[in-house]
């Protein structure tokens, strides 16, 4: 199949869930797709579903281990190298941890993987999505935001407080919000706009693999029977891709295709540059560079 479109997106954490319905409904509209999964397996499962479903061809897969900065790395590197645009990107992995482990990089993993990793995913690849311009970035936040009271930047690691795995998680998707509003006000929204969304409470797979245990398990497990499919769950950030009254706004947090309330801590651009500030030397004293923005 052409692809008359010629809009390139890459959606990470396409295997399942979100991600996967997000990759189809733009595959859908033409789009060029390219699934940035960490496991390649699933990932080739899933490019079988959607072209399937979509008829579109063009959709590739890449592996991605938002868990790991070195293979970020080498994955900008290959994204850079052969693809011409990127005209949307989608932030959309995640996963919420019963336990206290860390990424490759010494990072607690939620942080490091819904936020330290999308972070220096974004940076790597943003001079090329401002290149595409007019393009898009999506943060898949969430809801969950509301409940975090700030971000433990004096322990980020656990080293001194005790690990639960909703408060980090939360912590990380208010993180994703600081990270939204701050780059939209480095960003000119002609050239590139940046906004984050709450999908809804969806029936994927998220937190059902046991890493969410105890109250906030059986929360989760309860909560099924009220959830919205992962088709409904990708509606809004398919819309914030491709419509065109997506394409206008940009520093906002959306909930059914409407801006939606932040929390009054994600409200502050000072927080915000605070967590910015601190996410660059997290990755930096790790010995990875960040390309300036321009
Ligand atoms: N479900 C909800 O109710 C809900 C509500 C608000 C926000 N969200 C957000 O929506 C997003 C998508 O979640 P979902 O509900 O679609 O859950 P999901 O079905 O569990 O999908 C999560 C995706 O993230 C990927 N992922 C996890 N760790 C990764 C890593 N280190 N590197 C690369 N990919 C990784 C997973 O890949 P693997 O298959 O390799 O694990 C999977 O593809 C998340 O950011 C989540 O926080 C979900």
């Amino acid at each position: 199949m052409t692809n008359p479109n010629n809009k390139t997106v890459i959606i990470t954490g396409a295997n399942s869930g979100i991600g996967r319905e997000t990759a189809l409904g733009l595959a859908k509209q033409n789009f060029n797709v390219i699934l940035a999964c960490r496991n390649l397996q699933k990932a080739e499962e899933a490019r079988d579903y959607i072209i399937r479903n979509s008829k579109n061809d063009s959709i590739t897969t890449e592996q991605l281990d938002l868990g790991n900065l070195n293979n970020i790395k080498t994955f900008a590197k290959k994204i850079q190298a052969n693809y011409k645009r990127i005209d949307v990107l989608i932030n959309n992995a995640g996963s919420v941890y019963n336990y206290l482990g860390f990424t490759e990089d010494g990072i607690e993993q939620t942080f490091g993987v819904n936020h330290i990793g999308h972070f220096y995913l974004t940076r790597l690849l943003l001079n090329k999505i401002i290149k595409s311009k007019p393009s898009r970035i999506i943060n898949i936040a969430s809801f969950a935001h509301y409940s975090s009271e700030g971000i433990q930047i004096n322990d980020i690691n656990y080293e001194n407080t005790q690990y639960k795995g909703f408060k980090a998680y939360s912590e990380s998707k208010l993180a994703n919000v600081y990270f939204t509003r701050h780059l939209a006000t480095l960003l000119d929204p002609k050239v590139t706009t940046v906004n984050a969304v709450h999908p809804g409470m969806v029936r994927s797979g998220f937190g059902m693999d046991g890493d969410l245990k105890g109250l906030y398990g059986q929360m989760n497990k309860l909560f099924r029977f009220f959830e919205i499919s992962s088709t409904a769950g990708a509606r809004t950030p398919i819309w914030l891709a491709s419509s065109e009254k997506g394409g206008r706004v940009t520093g906002e947090y959306f909930a059914r295709k409407r801006p939606g309330l932040i929390s009054t801590k994600a409200r502050s651009p000072e927080d915000a540059k605070v967590i910015w500030d601190y996410s660059e030397n997290l990755i930096t004293e790790r010995g990875f560079s960040l390309p300036s923005i321009n």
